[in-house]
């Protein structure tokens, strides 16, 4: 059966241990294992701005052995020029893989539908589950490895609308971690989403809360995690949005109220003094840099649990 992971839960519980744990020995072997060999290509599309899902795809697939084929988002079009639909059967016929960032999770669950090779959400305005998976396999690599994540009290706070928020409520629920979003009232996550994560943390030992208030969300926790106040696609609003969201700025009091060793995560990129201080982001507690390595390092353990699986 072709696998994809176009959101967080598209990975069972017991499955994300076992890409988290891969992830590990990425970290420690980088050439570990090599699904890809052949070369197999792997087709890597964006539609949107990218540095790090950028460098860590084509790194990752080069390194599996694979042939990142990295298709311009511009000139293909995907939605213009030609449907979603026939994109994924000129693609299917030819790649071993897909990952795609673009706008709407629809045309990525059409891509998937039809591709019959595995496709795996680079972000979308939905989701961006593989930066939840970098950010697991980076509390992993700090606490005491995959075991340890269940249970881990975690702070999510800022755009609780966004693909962030939705990927800490599906991925984090997945490991059992208590998951907290502070947002304002008019920056609520789907509802569908926070329903599906708490169906999932009550299988799992974990929980969400979605609370207003930022010391309600960081009080005593293990991780405290930000994101950008305006998502990509959002630019034309970035000034209210700053208005909207400026109480729930990470900065050093916020995060004296989490645990004395607890950890910052940011998907980056970072906008000091906004949504964070420079302080916290460049501070002791800050492991952002991992963060941001740990995408080759959990992007090649999907891929290989992908390819296997398919
Ligand atoms: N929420 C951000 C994440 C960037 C990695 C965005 O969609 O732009």
């Amino acid at each position: 059966m072709t696998r994809h992971f176009l959101r967080d839960d598209d990975l069972t519980p017991d499955e994300q241990r076992v890409v988290l744990e891969l992830a590990l020995a990425f970290r420690e072997d980088r050439y570990l294992r090599r699904p890809a060999a052949g070369p197999r290509s792997v087709a890597v599309i964006f539609d949107k701005p990218t540095l790090r899902t950028q460098v860590s795809f084509l790194t990752g697939i080069a390194e599996l052995g694979g042939f990142p084929l990295l298709l311009e988002g511009s000139l293909a079009r995907i939605g213009v020029r030609e449907s979603v639909a026939d994109t994924a059967r000129v693609l299917g016929r030819q790649v071993a893989a897909i990952v795609w960032r673009t706008f709407a999770q629809a045309d990525l669950e059409e891509m998937a539908a039809t591709a019959g090779v595995p496709v795996v959400n680079a972000l979308t305005d939905e989701f961006h589950p593989c930066q939840v998976l970098a950010d697991l396999t980076t509390l992993a690599q700090h606490r005491g490895g995959v075991a340890s994540l269940a249970g881990t009290t975690f702070a999510y706070v800022g755009d609780g609308a966004n693909n962030m928020a939705h990927s800490y409520l599906l991925g984090g629920a997945t490991a059992g971690l208590h998951v907290r979003v502070g947002t304002p009232v008019d920056a609520l996550p789907d509802p569908a989403v926070v329903a599906r994560a708490a169906e999932i943390a009550a299988a799992t030992g974990g929980s969400v809360t979605v609370v207003h208030d930022l010391v309600e969300a960081v009080a005593g926790v293990d991780v405290v995690a930000t994101d950008t106040w305006t998502s990509m696609g959002q630019e034309g609003e970035a000034q209210d949005r700053e208005h909207r969201f400026e109480a729930f700025r990470l900065d050093a009091a916020a995060l004296a109220l989490a645990r004395s060793d607890a950890l910052v995560l940011h998907c980056l990129p970072a906008y000091r003094g906004k949504e964070i201080t420079a302080e916290v982001l460049d501070g002791p507690q800050s492991v952002v840099w991992d963060e941001a390595e740990n995408r080759l390092h959990a992007q090649k353990a999907l891929l290989t649990f992908l390819l296997e699986q398919s």
